[in-house]
């Protein structure tokens, strides 16, 4: 029987070990395993290949045999890499060389001979782990940024194997590209594939333009298809990813998700208008009180030293006219993904349309990601302080702007979540595809909700009935929101009946059939030119 067998640098799954010595497997958050991990389950031919996430150091060789056969039973293969690889091939090369140049932050990447010796090591390492796998007719799929050099690595194992690669992160311009000193060796890896997929056109196009310049030895034909001197053709195409929509639309209506939603809502005073209107009157009340009463503590304080009192009056002013909101944001925690802009925007426009205040309530799941990599660190104290900025800045005696959520949440109560957002803040400030945007929608399944979306991301091609946004633009993202927020309910479904008609068709389930059928087409003899 053949097989597919996946190969990416994190396994879908990670190992917890209890303290009473035994193992459970928990999903893993990011776009690669979200997307591929339903796909995966529900294939029993289907294997994947991947770094364990533990440290063999730290177990003897019975421990390392019972974490085998727990990754077994999910028909996961787990790599274990010492300290030194991980730091170098996984903390250095990939993400702190290739992941900020491929995000177009070049200045954040470092050019470390070391770690480019351990990337190219360790991708040997994952070469050797698979041989044995393979079988003749076997497929195998390998995903992102952290092994290219692996396909190259396993066609000169394997000269007839069907060998794919997707990239699930942006392919830069050729400007940023040749900046890597290693640039020929990484296309040279790549072409060991018969079929190499991005994201969208644009990232194909960029990966193109690379090769023209760093391998002009080799002729691209009109479709991509890229000449090799030993014969060979490597295709080369875009396979936009998608979310497993009824999964999302299914959770968010699980009983776990409603409650976490009305949790929420009810915390942020929605549906329940008087909450607000008893607590911030009694603040706007407290504050009348503190001009007038002698001997309360509020008697020692003017109105000016306490202008949070201020607020609370305005806030009470305007009740009546703004309903309660809650916007909602869920993101690994990672430069990228523009969070320290996306906050200013929100403080903008707590300041510029202070009738929110009171009525607003952001809720910010931001999980630390890669905390062996400084720049992560340094994100990380930064979001911190701004939250806190906002927060002490803005809040009242029983309002809290921002809600912040360091910990990973499972589907179900981020499922939740989403669903009890008005609005989704979702703007990176480069990301290859986003599938946060589509899981909102997908929770919004029928109903209104508005997205506000960055035009820097994959998903904004598709997603154009979004408020589409610069994220590096804080005024323009703040006016998003506002206008976000105060979107007409038919207005808001009658956009996202649009964008969740396209999402419903274009599964992460028929994206894998796509890349899977125009890699078994391009690699089969005589199908080339009905490749698409
Ligand atoms: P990336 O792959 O860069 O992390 P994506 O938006 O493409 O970004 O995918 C992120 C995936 O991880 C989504 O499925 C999202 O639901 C999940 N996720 C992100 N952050 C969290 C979090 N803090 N808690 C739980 N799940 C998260
Ligand atoms: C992105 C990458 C994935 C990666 C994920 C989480 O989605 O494309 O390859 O797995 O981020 O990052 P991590 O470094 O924790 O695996």
């Amino acid at each position: 029987m053949s097989r597919l067998i996946i190969v990416s640098n994190r396994l879908p799954v990670s190992l917890d070990t209890t303290p009473d010595g035994s193992h459970t497997l928990r999903q893993n958050v990011g776009g690669l395993a979200t997307a591929i991990g339903p796909y995966h389950k529900s294939h029993r031919d289907c294997l994947w290949v991947g770094w364990s996430g533990v440290d063999p150091e730290q177990y003897s060789e019975q421990e390392l045999a019972d974490i085998k056969q727990a990754y077994g039973q999910r028909r996961c293969v787990p790599i274990f890499l010492s300290q030194d690889e991980i730091k170098g091939y996984y903390a250095g090369f990939s993400n702190d060389t290739l992941w900020p140049l491929f995000h177009d932050f070049s200045h954040e990447a470092t050019f470390d001979p070391g770690d480019w010796q351990m990337y190219q090591q360790v991708n040997e390492r994952f070469a050797q782990v698979i041989a044995p796998l393979v079988s003749k007719g076997d497929t195998i799929w390998i995903q992102d940024y952290h092994l290219m050099l692996l396909p190259q690595l396993l066609r000169s194992r394997f000269p007839t194997a069907s060998i794919g690669w997707f990239l699930h992160v942006p392919f830069p311009s050729v400007e940023i590209f040749r900046s890597l000193p290693w640039g020929r060796e990484i296309l040279q890896g790549l072409l060991g594939a018969d079929l190499i997929g991005f994201h969208t056109v644009d990232f194909v196009v960029s990966f193109l333009a690379s090769i023209h310049r760093l391998l002009p030895e080799l002729s691209v034909d009109t479709d991509g298809m890229i000449g090799l001197p030993d014969g060979r053709q490597t295709a080369v195409d875009a396979f936009p990813i998608g979310i497993d929509y009824n999964l999302y639309a299914r959770t968010a209506r699980s009983s776990l998700a409603q409650a976490m939603r009305r949790g929420i809502e009810a915390a942020a005073g929605k549906n329940r208008g008087h909450r607000y209107r008893s607590s911030v009157a009694a603040e706007g009340d407290a504050a009348a009180e503190a001009s007038s009463s002698e001997g309360s503590w509020w008697s020692h304080h003017s109105l000016e030293d306490l202008p949070e009192l201020t607020l609370a009056q305005s806030a009470a002013s305007s009740i009546g006219q703004k309903a309660n909101k809650v916007i909602v944001s869920v993101d690994r925690l990672d430069y990228t993904k523009g969070l320290p802009e996306r906050l200013e925007a929100f403080g903008r426009m707590l300041e510029k349309y202070p009738e929110w205040t009171g009525h607003v309530t952001y809720y910010l799941l931001a999980t630390p990601s890669r905390e062996d990599v400084e720049s992560y660190r340094k994100l990380k104290a930064q979001v911190d302080e701004l939250v806190g900025q906002i927060n002490g800045r803005y809040s009242l005696l029983a309002w809290t702007p921002i809600h912040y959520i360091t910990r990973s949440l499972s589907i179900k109560p981020v499922c939740g979540m989403y669903a009890a957002g008005d609005v989704a803040l979702v703007t990176p400030l480069r990301d290859g595809m986003n599938l946060v945007a589509k899981e909102y929608l997908a929770c919004h399944d029928g109903r209104e909700g508005a997205l506000v979306l960055s035009d820097m991301c994959g998903a904004a091609d598709e997603l154009t009935d979004a408020f589409i946004v610069n994220p590096y633009d804080i005024n323009m993202v703040c006016e998003a929101l506002h206008d976000a927020l105060e979107i007409a309910p038919d207005e808001a479904r009658a956009r996202n009946i649009r964008m969740q008609a396209r999402l419903k068709v274009r599964t992460a389930s028929n994206w894998c059939k796509s890349f899977l059928n125009t890699l078994r087409q391009v690699t089969t003899p005589g199908m080339v030119d009905k490749r698409m």
